[in-house]
């Protein structure tokens, strides 16, 4: 696989997002983003929204970023959420071991030894390093010192600092602190669901690949509460007929095969653990495809038993081909009543809620959806070269960062008015446009498409006689001449 994305000079050049303290050569893994990018990721935010909370019933909240030590000593984070870490002997350069051999496996082409990687403890992944004679890749020292590293970044609370607290590492923490409050609060009924958009924080300890490996990410969030014993009857909108009917590209446990199979099938296998997971994976299918991420591109895996998170009892990923490989986009995760029983025990409060007339603790079905990967794949699959050396970005409307752009042909007074006045009128109608007068009109075109806007409008000196403008399309490159008036529903 490459190992650089086709889009990473637009990227750049546009700042669509950048490196965080860049004029420093501080810390690596915080990325800022600019004006396109951050259009870009509310667009991704807001079809989740109209396609999870919205579509679905579910309520959203937004809860703190900081947690008390105690809230993650009952999740099981402060023991467990860890990465296994060495560092070179000599330049004390650290790094992920698992990582480090993906990259010695991968780079061989060995299938075998990577999905031995994922069942292997610290230690074994220390010896494989070792009998690989892989070294440190600076200054080719000895990697050793093995340690389960814990990835959240630590912190206190108040004036003499005696509290400790963590930045949080999922927002889900703060739905299940929230939750029964929530639930009495909104009438709720299980099976329910409440989401939550929100940044959480990793420290990761070799950040690369741009947003791929980060250590501030944007989280979507759902958690739907169940009661285990109740049958399904449906869910957010999709019941058994949706499911029985979908088909989805997955990879089962221990086969490494990819393979196209329907939900039901998987779901009787024990595959998928449940049908509400099974709806949360039938409509993350439905995001990447309003997001306009290929068909071809997606696949769900089954995770081994050795990968999955303290608190899942079944977990699988959406993942994603870019030009780095398949990369996780989403962890959807069976877990059970782990999280609400270990709170409830160690506050010593009841978590349960009442359902069928009997008290239950909910089981959780959880989708985690990384809203830094998904931009990136969307960006990563959407250039395409527009054979005469530019690059556009190919993208769906949903991920257009401007509807359109607006462009006087020349800079003359009077076009200049006239473009500047349907630009206002656009953003009046609540339609995003780009405008720009400055460079010749071919370069603003090239600009508009590499940014991947879908429309130009173009106002020349016809539109001063006859108020008709032209309404070129990005990937076709044709021109259309429309009335002003019509061209407020021809760009959405
Ligand atoms: N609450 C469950 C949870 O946090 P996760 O699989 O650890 O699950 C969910 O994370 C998603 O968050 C991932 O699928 C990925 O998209 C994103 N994510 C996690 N760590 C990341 C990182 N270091 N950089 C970028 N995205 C990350």
């Amino acid at each position: 696989m490459a190992n650089e994305s086709p889009a990473e000079d637009i990227i750049k050049r546009r700042t669509v997002f950048y490196r965080s303290f860049g004029i420093y050569a501080e810390a690596g893994g915080f990325y800022d983003y600019g004006p396109i990018g951050l259009r870009m990721k509310r667009n991704i935010e807001s079809e989740w929204r109209a396609m999870f909370p919205e579509a679905m019933g579910l309520v959203e909240i937004e809860t703190s970023t900081i947690l008390p030590e105690i809230v993650l000593k009952a999740s099981g984070h402060l023991a467990t959420f860890t990465d296994p870490v060495a560092t070179c002997g000599s330049c004390h350069t650290s790094y992920r071991l698992d990582k480090l051999l993906e990259e010695f496996y991968s780079a061989r082409g060995d299938d075998e030894g990577l999905a031995e990687i994922r069942r292997m403890k610290l230690n074994d992944m220390l010896a494989k390093v070792e009998s690989n004679g892989i070294k440190c890749s600076r200054c080719g020292g000895r990697i050793g010192n093995p340690e389960n590293f814990n990835l959240m970044f630590k912190t206190q609370i108040g004036q003499k600092g005696t509290d400790a607290a963590y930045l949080r590492p999922e927002t889900a923490q703060g739905i299940f602190m929230g939750f029964k409050d929530i639930y009495r609060s909104h009438g709720l009924r299980l099976p329910c669901g409440i989401c939550q958009v929100g940044k959480v924080f990793r420290n990761e300890i070799s950040p690369r690949q741009g947003l791929v490996r980060v250590r501030e990410i944007t989280q979507m969030e759902t958690e739907l509460f169940i009661d285990k014993d109740a049958g399904f009857s449906g869910f957010g909108g999709i019941g058994s007929a949706e499911l029985e009917a979908e088909r989805i590209r997955f990879v089962k446990r221990g086969t490494g095969a990819e393979g196209e199979f329907s939900i039901k099938e998987l779901l009787a296998e024990g595959a998928i653990p449940n049908e509400y997971l099974a709806v949360l994976l039938y409509k993350e299918k439905r995001l990447i495809e309003r997001l306009g991420i290929g068909m071809e591109k997606y696949r769900f895996r089954q995770l081994d038993k050795e990968e999955l998170p303290h608190y899942s009892a079944g977990n699988i990923d959406l993942e994603i081909k870019t030009s780095y490989g398949y990369i996780e986009v989403a962890g959807n995760a069976d877990r059970g009543d782990y999280d609400l029983s270990s709170h409830a025990k160690l506050s010593n409060t009841d978590l349960g809620v009442i359902s069928n007339e009997k008290k239950v603790l909910p089981h959780v079905a959880e989708a985690s959806i990384g809203v830094d990967r998904l931009l990136f794949s969307v960006i990563d699959g959407a250039v395409k070269d527009d054979g005469r050396g530019w690059k556009v970005l190919s993208l769906s409307k949903s991920m257009a960062p401007y509807m359109c752009s607006v462009f006087p042909l020349q800079k003359d007074d009077g076009l200049i008015s006239k473009a500047e006045e349907i630009h206002r009128e656009l953003g009046k109608r609540r339609i995003s446009s780009y405008y720009s007068e400055s460079g010749s009109i071919g370069k603003r075109y090239a600009k508009s498409d590499e940014i991947g806007i879908p429309n130009a409008i173009t106002v020349d000196f016809d539109t001063l006689k006859d108020g008709t403008v032209t309404i070129r399309d990005r990937d076709t490159y044709k021109q259309v001449r429309k009335k002003i008036s019509e061209v407020f529903e021809a760009v959405v």
